[in-house]
């Protein structure tokens, strides 16, 4: 904590507690963090689950580079330090909305399994889930949607990711892992939707 805020003492009794939100809605909020190479196919399938999700009728949010990294965090680069600080950040706000009983997709590289563990510690082990979505650096250079890949090559780009910067993916085999390699984004999706819809069901 620093000193501006050691004098800050937040009380949140006042607040409707999470359940009564959570039974609004009709579902249990919780982060599903999806981490992956650039153009692993982290946000197209966040998309694609949220529609889904959404037709299902639960209630979602996105967080990911488009709508964090141009406003919230748009004074942030891609250096250690400050990913490590897009990630605290994105971490709290997800906080907020799984407090208040949303499903939240939150797709970022997240590259190392200690700022993995701070977003977990920081949003709460039962109420986080990882999703590495898997593909090799080559595919997602062969891919290159952003036209990134060519720039970073042609050394256009500092501290890219799987280049000159280190994406460390998960060492324990129980993590969620889709493979965006040998199958299809729409069925990558339903394969997901059909694992995480128990954890999102409100038991009754
Ligand atoms: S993270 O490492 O801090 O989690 P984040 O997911 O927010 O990264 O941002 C990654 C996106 O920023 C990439 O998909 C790409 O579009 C863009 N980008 C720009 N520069 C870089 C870079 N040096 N390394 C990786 N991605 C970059």
């Amino acid at each position: 904590m620093t000193q501006d805020t050691k004098d800050i003492h937040p009380d949140f009794s006042g607040l409707l507690p999470r359940e009564v939100k959570e039974g609004r809605l009709n579902q249990r909020g919780h982060v599903f963090w999806f981490y992956g190479l650039s153009g692993s196919g982290k946000s197209t399938l966040a998309y694609a689950l949220e529609k889904r999700l959404f037709a299902e009728g639960y209630f979602v949010q996105i967080l990911d580079g488009d709508n964090v990294r141009t406003g919230l965090n748009n004074n942030l680069g891609f250096s250690d330090e400050d990913r490590v600080e897009n990630i605290r950040r994105i971490s709290e706000v997800a906080k907020l909305f799984v407090q208040t009983g949303i499903v939240t997709l939150v797709s970022f590289i997240t590259p190392k399994i200690a700022i993995r563990e701070a977003a977990k510690a920081v949003i709460g082990e039962d109420d986080f889930t990882e999703i590495y979505v898997e593909a090799s650096f080559e595919t997602c250079a062969e891919r290159d949607v952003k036209g990134l890949y060519a720039k970073a090559k042609a050394g256009e780009i500092k501290n890219f990711t799987g280049k000159d910067s280190a994406f460390e993916p998960p060492v324990d085999s129980d993590v969620f892992t889709v493979n965006t390699e040998s199958k299809g984004i729409m069925e990558c999706s339903n394969n997901l939707y059909d694992q995480l819809l128990p954890i999102i069901k409100l038991s009754t």
